[in-house]
């Protein structure tokens, strides 16, 4: 079966209570459920993580090709705007990779606009709150098959 990698980055464990407006009222177990039922209709297998440390979210990245894992489904969160050490993770291991946000990024304060991740991404999904894991899990999973 094919398995994907799901990666939350920092603050991401405290969805549901966090900025509502912005981020929605799911919890990150809403959407890991969401994504799980998906996965089942999608002949997926899911490994999921959060981590507010970067060094653990780059650890889990750099054993993913020895885990057998075949893509990656990242909301790297805060990380997506500043991590150099992400993206060249990323990059070494070659997974193809999705960057999702809940969030529109573009509509909000210009530091969000840059993503140091997205050039290498197979795509990118931002702003339908919960949607965008769940659209950005198809989209994968078309590109893996
Ligand atoms: C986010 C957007 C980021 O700019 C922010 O730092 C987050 C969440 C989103 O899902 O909308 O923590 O990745």
């Amino acid at each position: 079966m094919t398995r994907i990698l799901v990666l939350h980055g920092p603050n991401l464990n405290l969805l549901g209570t966090r900025e509502p407006g912005l981020y929605g009222h799911d919890t990150l177990h809403a959407i890991t459920s969401r994504l799980d039922t998906l996965a089942v209709e999608l002949g997926l297998e899911l490994e999921h993580l959060q981590s507010n440390h970067e060094g653990v979210l780059v650890d889990a990245i750099q054993a993913a090709p020895a885990q057998g894992v075949a893509g990656i489904l990242i909301n790297a969160a805060a990380y997506t705007h500043t991590s150099v050490a992400l993206r060249d993770a990323l990059v070494a291991v070659g997974l193809p990779f999705v960057e999702v946000h809940l969030s529109n990024v573009h509509a909000r304060e210009p530091f969000r606009h840059t993503s140091l991740l997205a050039d290498r991404a197979v795509g990118v999904v931002t702003g339908f709150g919960s949607t965008s894991y769940t659209l950005g899990l198809r989209g994968l999973a078309e590109t893996l098959t």
